[in-house]
């Protein structure tokens, strides 16, 4: 469950040891399940903290830098407490080039928060994001688990109403 900005940070839980175990027993080595071990930890806490991290990289025999390097090169996941939506505007050529700039404008307007930000009832996190792979489909808008295609203004209502 995503709590959003509210997560307070303490021990993994029973289940998600049992979720990270159980993922960690598909591989001769344990490291790899690091990315499903940081996305169950996300799941349940909405983000990873640094002491979230220090305890997956023990059940994974793992040391903290070398999962943190998984965990920055993985862009889903979420180094500080984020909104229980996160929208990610994809702004690579595409995107670009067909609007995604207007897009990201309108939904900075309709929130009040820039790249990087959360809105203060802690609902949205607004984030870039490199290419979605639906370039043909462009400007491209993830919400959560979302995919919105081609997103002009009546696509940014049916977004933004959804997860409110
Ligand atoms: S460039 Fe945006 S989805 Fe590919």
């Amino acid at each position: 469950m995503n709590n959003g900005g509210a997560t307070i940070d303490r021990r993994l839980s029973e289940a998600e040891i049992a979720e990270i175990l159980e993922d960690a027993s598909h591989y001769t080595q344990k490291s790899g399940a690091s990315i499903e071990a940081l996305k169950i930890v996300q799941k349940h806490r909405g983000w990873v903290s640094d002491e979230s991290l220090k305890q997956i990289a023990d059940l994974l025999d793992m040391s903290v830098d070398e999962l943190d390097g998984v965990a920055t090169f993985y862009n889903l996941i979420y180094r500080r407490p984020v909104g229980r939506n996160v929208i990610l505007c994809c702004d690579s050529v595409s995107c670009w080039m067909l609007g995604a700039d207007r897009v990201r404008e309108k939904i900075s307007e309709r929130l009040g928060i820039g790249y990087g930000e959360t809105t203060p009832d802690g609902e949205y996190t607004l984030l870039p994001i490199v290419c979605l792979g639906a370039c043909d489909h462009a400007p491209v808008v993830m919400v959560g688990e979302d995919l919105y295609h081609d997103v002009d203004e009546a696509r940014l209502d049916q977004m933004l109403n959804k997860g409110a």
